[in-house]
């Protein structure tokens, strides 16, 4: 640094020589260039226009100039900062125009695209398949019959032919309704509507009830504690087996299409005689029978699954609803509306249907309705 009593020329002091000013001048001129973004202009600013930068350190040289050499070389650090800061004025433009490109390619809001703000539920697909199961009886002129999901031991099994000691009855299924002498049950299965039709309702009687029922079971992919059963009841005059049969095939070809199905012996104590209803395997359709090569998980190869039970409605129970069973007879029938959105849906885990999880319903809500 130079003292101040010196006569010096200014263009001996090093930083205020033409040639340092032009190349501080390039070299800011050449970073401003290259900076393409805003941080890097930034940078380039900082280093070549900023307190630090050579120009304002060259700048502060003046002080240690003779006065008289101080008006010329203030002129030309002047006319350096001015180029500088004239590129950097330009550039910064420049750099902000491509940024608000930059920004509105890459930022693109389409307003125009859909927005939901209230997103809709929908109907659980238990429900719709209720809604449409019930629909095929309506259509034949039956009505829809309703019990309590707590309901008496009398109707749930007395009334049933189900005796105090059948194995159904016992605490591993049943949930009792507190206390124990209430003789209430959370009921077990949609039959105790079989008696409350009769008793409510004038002969002849063609129903329907769908429901909840509750059992004392695990909770896995093919069990839950908590239900839905579709229960059918028809007493008149001349009710036969057959009549049963021509019914359970009109429902399964509304739910499945053409499917081929068959009655299975079978004991119900509120039915004689009683059958399991089958239905075709809807995966094999029969292929893995005796065919050790080509086993099928669904039906275990026997080609056929069980749907549901039914049969002619015994005459003890038609007597203790107070129907003359020498007069009229009837057919009855239940069955699973989970188990029955399985085989319709290939819905594989019951646990999805008590999940509530929307995403589910709105899977298969179209296929349901
Ligand atoms: N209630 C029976 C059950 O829960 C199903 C059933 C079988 C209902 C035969 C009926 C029938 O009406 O006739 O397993």
């Amino acid at each position: 640094m130079s003292g101040p009593n010196d006569n010096y020329d200014p263009k001996q002091v090093a930083a205020l020589s033409a040639e340092s000013l032009d190349a501080m001048v390039a070299a800011a001129l050449e970073a401003f260039a290259v900076a393409s973004d805003p941080a890097a202009l930034k940078e380039a600013r900082l280093a070549h226009a900023g307190e630090r930068a050579p120009i304002a350190l060259a700048n502060r040289e003046i002080g240690a100039l003779p006065p008289a050499a101080r008006k010329d070389a203030g002129q030309r650090i002047g006319a350096a900062r001015g180029r500088i800061t004239e590129a950097l004025a330009a550039r910064q433009v420049e750099v902000d125009a491509a940024e608000l490109e930059r920004a509105l390619v890459e930022e693109t809001v389409d307003v125009t695209l859909p927005v939901d703000l209230a997103p809709q539920g929908a109907i659980h697909p238990i429900t719709g398949l209720i809604d449409l199961m019930s629909d095929v009886f309506v259509a034949m002129g039956w009505e829809i019959a309703e019990g309590p999901e707590a309901e008496a031991e009398w109707l749930n099994f007395d009334a049933l032919n189900i005796s105090a000691d059948h194995p159904a009855r016992g605490e591993s299924d049943t949930l009792f309704v507190a206390p124990a002498d209430s003789h209430v049950v959370l009921r077990t299965h949609t039959s105790p509507v079989q008696i409350r039709s009769l008793l409510d309702r004038p002969l002849p009687v063609y129903v329907v009830c769908p429901g909840k029922v509750y059992r004392a079971d695990e909770f896995d992919a093919t069990h839950v504690p908590v239900f839905h059963q579709i229960e059918g009841l028809v007493v008149d005059k001349g009710i036969t087996m057959a009549h049963l049969k021509g019914t359970l095939d009109h429902l399964a070809k509304e739910m499945f299409g053409d499917i081929r199905t068959r009655f299975r012996p079978n004991y119900f104590p509120f039915t004689e005689p009683s059958a399991e209803y089958d239905l075709e395997c809807f995966v094999c359709h029969g292929a893995s029978v005796g065919n050790p090569d080509a086993p099928c998980k669904t039906c275990r190869s026997e080609g056929w699954i069980e749907w549901g039970g039914c049969g002619v409605v015994n005459p003890r129970v038609l007597e203790a609803a107070g129907v003359d069973s020498s007069v009229y007879s009837g057919f009855a029938f239940g069955m699973g509306i989970e188990r029955t959105l399985m085989f319709r849906n290939n819905a594989a885990d019951m646990r999805d249907m008590v999940e509530g999880d929307v995403r589910f319903s709105r899977m298969l809500k179209g296929e349901s309705r």
